[in-house]
């Protein structure tokens, strides 16, 4: 069984995700699947969905805050009107593009952890680190768990080398198990990739040693190749 998730980003509107929610629904009813199938839609969107189907839905980010003076952001009093009980926090955008530091992400996953959220965790490092080699690039993996609990119950892990997002380019078989087993030998959660995966390689990169699942961003935005996904990975 995989776990196979759906980051929306900034994408998709309130209408274009009611049809998307509807056509996987369908799907998951009419067909038997044993995948853990979850989408991130922006926070727009969050009301629809149905939570009692067997599509989980999470949010993509939220302050580590139940409600207060935090122009532009929301908190779990917000979150608690759509029952979302899943985050992805660590995510590459949110450290290189939002500037999120460690620290601010330790936190998050403290407050998280604490409300008893299942936590999808991202981690990797950028082409410069990769360039470097395994050693290195596993000592900048490790420092994005500074002050995060690893033995969290409810945390899933994702691996995205940051230059696999989006450009295209896939990590390789060797790169993705040489980085998953290095992470699965010090922590024993399941573990995602996340990097440019599509309906071509996704049953290959979710067949290999250490892969429990896939993170998916661009490909997953089209409903019918988010399906063929999902079947190719069933
Ligand atoms: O959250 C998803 C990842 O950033 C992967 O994005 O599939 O567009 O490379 P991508």
């Amino acid at each position: 069984m995989a776990i196979i998730a759906s980051n929306f980003k900034t994408n998709h509107t309130r209408n274009t995700t009611s049809s998307f929610v509807e056509e996987v629904n369908k799907y998951l009813v009419s067909n038997n699947i044993s995948n853990e199938v979850y989408i991130f839609p922006t926070a727009t969107s969050l009301d629809k969905f149905d939570i009692t189907s067997t599509l989980n839905i999470g949010v993509q980010n939220a302050y580590a805050t139940q409600k207060g003076s935090f122009t532009g952001e929301i908190g779990t009093q917000q979150l608690d009107e759509f029952d979302v009980n899943t985050i992805l926090i660590g995510h590459s955008e949110r450290r290189h593009i939002l500037g999120e530091s460690q620290d601010e992400i330790a936190k998050k996953f403290a407050f998280y952890s604490d409300l008893g959220y299942k936590i999808i965790y991202c981690i990797g490092e950028p082409l410069e680190v990769k360039e470097q080699g395994l050693e290195q690039t596993l000592e900048y993996i490790y420092e994005q768990f500074e002050g995060i609990n690893i033995n969290y119950e409810k945390l899933v892990l994702a691996y995205e080398p940051v230059w696999a997002i989006g450009t295209g380019v896939t990590a390789t078989s060797e790169d993705i198990t040489d980085v998953h087993s290095a992470i699965k030998s010090k922590i024993d959660k399941p573990l995602l990739y996340g990097g440019s995966v599509k309906v071509e390689n996704v049953r290959d990169i979710c067949s290999l040693n250490g892969v429990d699942g896939a993170l998916i961003g661009t490909a997953s935005w089209i409903v019918d190749d988010f399906i063929q996904i999902i079947e190719n990975t069933k």
